[in-house]
């Protein structure tokens, strides 16, 4: 009787302690207790408010400008997407949610890119629903449109080799797709090639002022992110730039918007992005304005930038170019036309833009703001860090991918001898899970159709006086002028 006492209590013992320490996991998440503390992590000396400054500005040892550069030894860690939860949360665009807070009158969000937790989600919700594989799939042809009058526009005004930045040209047939897409307005970007207007201070057409407020305020989001925020209390020049741009973007998007109402009540068959924002009820006049300057804001640039990089190496790999111009010739007997079957069908082209993107992320990293303490190789790192993933160090790393700093796009085509299985949280090149970048097909489709519509028509190699590498700004930026000798294919 003793005996069977004992074992009760033992046995009623280990369920309470049982119960005790699950009870503890589930209040702290995944605190380890045989984590180590977060000061303990190694990593640059950082001093209350400057962080790690002087080491950028004093001691030089890293650059504000090349960030990838900066501290080759970094980890990867997909617990922090992991454990991102509903709200998925960033801080950036610090000054953008400042300026657009204190205009109660025309924004009622701070917008998709600094607002975080409920809100977020909410207008997050509304707004990508068109923006889904299947619906941005409906506009390939008015894409191809575009992408057609950009290889006629290279052909009749042949595009200069060392004189002009092709990157000027590539804004703007982005800029025009972007306009297709969400506003199903041409905006005429790809008139007038041959003046060299776009850094013309006296220029004042719609497209040369939107290239040039989506650059300003992108070029200004982290000088103003990662300095002491003075632009509260007083106007200073990037803060200015940024309103400025901000105004103009504005302005032009509520014109649009209202040209489209105009017509919207006519039209049974929503298409572009507005057509099915104007006509969702969850979504007021505000929050599709912010929508709409926004997608101009992060649209842009984002793409002509992954364009030039991907030209780039193409240029340099002239085999890759050749099997790529293939695989589009062939498509293009079977199908004509570019269509949805016909992009599916473009593996290579997909895997050109996958192998580029993992070389040349636009985006430097992806931050999460972590909603719990996390443990992060072996680090208690506390709730309320914002963790970074650092795309462009992580993928080229020789333990992921051979030959790292190759460009290769068979590694990514299942059956090549390149081919391995990669663990796909390291190259993520338009982020993760539901606060993944909205225009992630709207970017993948247009990068393609431009992609296909250029190979067909020339061949190109590099030009420039050494490798492209990038700076960076927001958005990773090509460091020099994208100088490429085109010859048209018979
Ligand atoms: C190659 C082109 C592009 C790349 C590589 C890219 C990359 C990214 C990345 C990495 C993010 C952050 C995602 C995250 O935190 O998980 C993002 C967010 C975003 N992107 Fe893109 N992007 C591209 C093109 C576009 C286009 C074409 C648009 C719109 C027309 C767009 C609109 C946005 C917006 C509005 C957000 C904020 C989304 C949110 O926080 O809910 N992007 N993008």
């Amino acid at each position: 009787m003793f005996l069977f006492l004992l074992i009760s209590i033992f046995i009623l013992f280990l369920c309470i302690q049982h119960f005790i320490v699950r009870r503890r996991r589930r209040e702290k998440g995944n605190k380890d207790f045989s984590s180590k503390p977060f000061s303990s992590m190694p990593g640059p000396p950082s001093y209350p408010i400057i962080g790690t400054l002087p080491l950028y500005i004093y001691y030089k040892k890293y650059s504000l400008n090349r960030l990838h550069w900066n501290g080759r030894s970094k980890e990867y860690h997909w617990t922090v997407f992991n454990k991102e939860g509903k709200y998925p949360s960033r801080r950036s665009h610090t000054a953008l949610a400042y300026y657009r807070s204190s205009r109660p009158q025309k924004y009622s969000t701070t917008g998709l890119l600094p607002t975080n937790g409920a809100e977020w989600r909410r207008v997050r919700t509304l707004l990508q629903k068109p923006a889904n594989r299947t619906s941005i799939s409906g506009l390939i042809s008015s894409l191809n449109l575009v992408a057609e009058e950009f290889v006629e526009y290279m052909d009749r005004h042949f595009i200069c080799v060392n004189k002009d930045d092709f990157l000027d040209h590539l804004n703007r047939v982005f800029l025009e797709m972007t306009g297709v897409v969400t506003f199903d307005t041409r905006l005429n970007s790809l008139q007038n090639p041959l003046q060299r207007i776009l850094y013309s201070k006296t220029e004042s057409s719609i497209p040369y002022r939107l290239i040039k407020a989506a650059e300003e305020t992108n070029d200004k989001i982290l000088e103003t992110d990662n300095n002491l925020p003075t632009w509260k209390i007083w106007e200073t020049k990037p803060f200015k730039m940024i309103r400025e741009s901000q105004e103009y973007i504005e302005k032009i998007s509520s014109q649009l918007i209202q040209d489209k109402k105009s017509q919207h009540m006519q039209e049974d068959c929503p298409r572009t992005l507005l057509d099915h924002w104007l006509s969702s009820t969850g979504l007021n006049d505000k929050d599709i304005m912010t929508g709409a300057a926004e997608f101009l804001l992060a649209g842009i640039h984002t793409s002509s930038y992954t364009f030039s990089f991907l030209l780039y190496h193409l240029a340099n790999n002239i085999q890759a170019q050749e099997r790529l111009r293939n695989e589009c010739l062939e498509l293009k007997s079977e199908f004509g036309e570019i269509s949805r079957e016909y992009l599916h069908r473009a593996v290579y082209a997909k895997a050109c833009l996958k192998e580029s993107l993992r070389l040349n992320p636009v985006s430097v990293g992806v931050g999460r703001i972590l909603p719990e303490d996390t443990v992060l190789g072996g680090y208690l790192v506390p709730k309320g860090t914002l963790a970074v993933t650092q795309n462009q160090v992580i993928c080229r790393f020789a333990e992921f991918f051979e030959q790292p700093n190759s460009f290769i796009p068979e590694r990514w085509i299942e059956g090549e001898i390149m081919h391995k299985e990669v663990d796909p949280f390291i190259s993520i090149p338009f982020g993760y899970g539901i606060r993944q970048c909205i225009g992630k097909n709207i970017a993948e489709i247009s990068l393609q159709v431009l992609l296909m519509n250029m190979v067909s028509r020339f061949s190109w190699s590099w030009a420039g006086t050494k490798d492209l590498d990038t700076v960076s700004l927001l958005i990773n930026k090509p460091d020099q002028p994208i100088r490429l000798k085109f010859k048209k294919i018979d």
